[in-house]
């Protein structure tokens, strides 16, 4: 079965539900079996029909490792690269873009350029606009990893034309279920979600029991599935970026992005179990 998708509201173009974080996994020295196990990481992503790969400057030697492993691979039109500007002052951002864009091996267009933590975003901002319009980059996002910062991604999609925000969404963190995403739905803006797993925490506190039965009726088949379909279930996502560098976990968590999807009354029950552990 194919992985689900859903189209990206600025332009309607269809993006798998399931991409990759490369905060810590990727930032590695360019040793053989490194690269290797990570083009296995990237291999299961592609298979299982995913695209999304989610990186940043702030990631020490990731976005370097992305670009190495791609071009090894031959698969950059597989991926949907995003990354970050994460600097102050405008020609520094300039700087650190012409940078990723070089280091991801992307052939000359970044498709999500997103500013990071909301860094100088002002200044950011209008660089990105003028680098859409060149073609250089495919869509402009904000990010976040806060729920402190929730109102102010709110009040940026509110007021400035964004394509995609990125923010820190799970079943144990749903802040944004109130905060930003009825206005990403009503914005008409992609919404990713990081730390889908409370960096894996949320993962290690229900692995102490077995899925409940009634997970099978959803094609649910480990915990990584459980916490990623309850994220899916909302229409007002559009895509969640699990970090992994097993490939085994990445083939894992792709799954959750196929067959079917919780309902509302499914996803109070999935919530009651993650409060019960
Ligand atoms: N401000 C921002 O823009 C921002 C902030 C934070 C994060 N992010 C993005 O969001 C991505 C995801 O966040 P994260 O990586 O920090 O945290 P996360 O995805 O919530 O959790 C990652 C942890 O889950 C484990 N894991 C993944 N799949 C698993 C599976 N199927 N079974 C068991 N364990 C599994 C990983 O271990 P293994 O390696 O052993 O699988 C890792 O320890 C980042 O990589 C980054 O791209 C962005």
């Amino acid at each position: 079965m194919t992985m689900l998708t859903r189209a990206i509201p600025s332009t309607g173009e269809a993006l798998p539900v399931v991409g990759i974080g490369t905060w810590q996994t990727f930032d590695i020295a360019a040793g053989r079996s490194g690269l290797e196990q990570r083009a296995a990481v990237l291999q299961a992503l592609f298979d299982a029909g995913g695209s999304v790969i989610d990186s940043s400057p702030m990631y020490g030697r990731s976005e370097a490792v992305v670009g190495r492993v791609l071009g090894d691979m031959g698969a950059r039109d597989k991926a949907f690269l995003a990354t970050k500007v994460w600097t102050q002052g405008r020609e520094a951002g300039l700087r650190q873009m012409e940078a990723s864009l070089e280091k991801m091996a992307s052939g000359g267009v970044i498709d999500l350029m997103q500013i990071h933590n909301l860094v100088d975003w002002r200044t950011h901002m209008k660089t990105l606009r003028a680098w859409k319009e060149a073609g250089r980059i495919r869509y402009i996002g904000i990010t976040h990893y806060t729920t402190s910062t929730l109102d102010d991604l709110a009040d940026i999609i509110r007021a400035e034309p964004i394509d995609f925000v990125q923010t820190v969404y799970s079943i144990g963190v749903r802040a944004a279920e109130e905060r930003l995403l009825p206005v990403a739905a009503e914005r008409g803006v992609a919404m990713i979600c990081n730390l889908p797993f409370g960096s894996g925490g949320q993962l290690s506190r229900l692995r102490r029991r077995p899925l409940p039965q009634w997970a099978s009726e959803l094609g649910i088949e480990s915990w990584a599935q459980f916490c990623l379909k309850y994220l899916i279930a909302h229409p007002a996502v559009t895509c969640v970026i699990p970090g992994t560098s097993d490939p085994a976990h990445a083939a894992d968590d792709c799954a959750a992005g196929v067959g079917p999807l919780p309902d509302a009354n499914q996803r109070r029950r999935m919530v009651e179990v993650l409060e019960a552990s």
